[in-house]
């Protein structure tokens, strides 16, 4: 019978190393081994951006790119989006298991015990100009939050993390919504909490002067779906940043900045944000072809297209496209979809994105569902950044439980001078000196 083992020989001594094969992988660290003398460091391997390098275990998300699969804690995407609500793939997540009607009860209880920020908070959101990125005040008021709760610097104490989870996720929509309020010139209203998670947002979001806000319900249930699908995405950009930051023990709000700010990036969630931009350019249909040759030439990307690990049509952009249209049923047709299907039906077509295996993400048509539903369009990735905070928690919680996690510290390959002396400096002499 075949071994699990993989033999590497190393011509330059001859040394043969026979490697166990554990989950489809090699252990990078066995290489070492693998030296040309006593001196030598060993052999390392070479992986810019990660791309055949399994950094952790995890059992919270699952994806097979090549399918278009995608799964929390084994259920299929499709499934959770169509029947669950996004209280309970946020306790799925983290808890690793559905809840069961009173664990619902409870989650949604302490969740809402959350939602008020210190006021505080909203003064130095004042100080923003009228113009700041709310993701830019997202990140900076999440990180803040570390020094209103000083005791979140106790990362061993299972007790103290748990608190700092439902801290974050009662606190981020509240952020984010006065972040959007601040921008537009509005007042700050309090969290409602006899409303559903999305259904709260939206109170704080877009509440005016009625003494009740009552979210349209087909609309909270988008958002409700939109957050389910954005929830998590296993080791993607923000994820890593999580990840790498809270190995540095650092408290969670400080470690949530980072990702904050990793997801901001137009290759990650700030993609949606330049989907409609690109679209809003492009203008009409009749520009779609033009366009489309100009990426091929190199000049742009086709935003919202093409995934490191899809290499198939991403199961969320699958339910998106098909949402979109209960949502204009609702608040009138957004035009830019026309340009999106075009963009589509051509790239699917051509041989450039075809060889590629290019296909539309999940930010390809969540943006003009968002516009759709009144969102500006700078508030795109703060809607990502709401849902994916449950996913960040989720694995910093299991990165800090993982026994074999250690402080995050690549190696590198040094190309750069090597020992050089200052000219005033006299090596040889400093030598006898020493
Ligand atoms: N438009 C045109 N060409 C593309 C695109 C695109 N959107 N994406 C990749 N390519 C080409 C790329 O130029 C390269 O071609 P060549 O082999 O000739 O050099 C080839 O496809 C492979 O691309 P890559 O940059 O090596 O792929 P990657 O895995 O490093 O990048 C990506 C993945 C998502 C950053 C990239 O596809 C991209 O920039 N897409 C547009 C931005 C976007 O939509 N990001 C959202 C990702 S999904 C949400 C999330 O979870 O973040």
């Amino acid at each position: 019978m075949a071994k699990d083992t993989v033999t590497v020989i190393d011509n330059r001594t001859g040394q043969q190393l026979e490697l166990p094969i554990k989950d489809g992988t090699i252990n990078a660290l066995d290489l070492r081994k693998l030296k040309t003398g006593p001196e030598d460091f060993g052999l390392m391997t070479y992986d810019p951006a990660y791309m055949n390098t399994a950094a952790c275990r995890s059992s919270i998300t699952y994806i097979d790119g090549d399918k278009g699969i995608l799964r929390y804690r084994g259920y299929p995407i499709e499934e959770l989006a169509e029947r669950k609500s996004f209280a309970e793939v946020a306790y799925l997540l983290l808890h690793g298991e559905l809840p069961a009607a009173d664990q619902l009860a409870q989650w949604k209880g302490q969740v809402t015990h959350h939602t008020m920020v210190h006021e505080n908070v909203k003064k130095f959101i004042d100080g923003f100009q009228y113009d700041a990125h709310p993701m830019g005040i997202l990140q900076t008021t999440v990180a803040a939050l570390s020094t209103f709760y000083p005791d979140a610097k106790n990362i061993g104490d299972p007790e103290c993390r748990k608190l700092q989870i439902l801290r974050l996720i009662g606190k981020v929509p509240t952020l984010s919504a006065y972040a959007y309020r601040h921008r537009m010139g509005l007042p700050y209203v309090p969290p409602d909490n006899d409303l559903s998670y999305t259904g709260n947002f939206l109170n704080l979001l877009f509440k005016m002067a009625e003494p009740k806000y009552v979210p349209n319900p087909v609309l909270e249930k988008a958002l409700d779906i939109l957050f389910i699908l954005h929830a998590d995405h296993e080791q993607n950009c923000s994820t890593t940043a999580m990840r790498g930051i809270g190995s540095s023990h650092v408290d969670p709000y400080s470690a949530l900045a980072g990702a904050t700010a990793a997801l901001w990036g137009p290759l990650h969630g700030g993609a949606n944000e330049a989907v409609l931009r690109m679209l809003t350019e492009i203008k009409t249909i009749a520009n779609v072809p033009g366009f489309i040759e100009k990426v091929k030439k190199g000049e742009g990307r086709l935003m919202g297209f093409g995934h490191r690990i899809y290499k198939n049509y991403d199961p969320r952009a699958k339910i998106l496209k098909e949402m979109a249209d209960k949502v204009f049923a609702v608040q009138g047709t957004n035009p830019l979809l026309d340009i999106a299907i075009e963009l589509e039906r051509i790239a699917l077509h051509d041989e450039y994105f075809v060889q590629r295996k290019l296909y539309p993400n999940v930010d390809f048509y969540s943006g003009i569902i968002y516009q759709a539903m009144k969102f500006p369009v700078d508030m795109f990735p703060v809607l990502f950044a709401i849902p994916r905070t449950v996913g960040w928690l989720a694995q910093w919680e299991e990165m800090l439980t993982d026994q074999e996690q250690k402080i995050a510290r690549p190696r590198q390959i040094y190309t750069g001078h090597w020992e050089r002396h200052l000219p005033e400096y006299d090596a040889a002499a400093a030598g006898a000196r020493a």
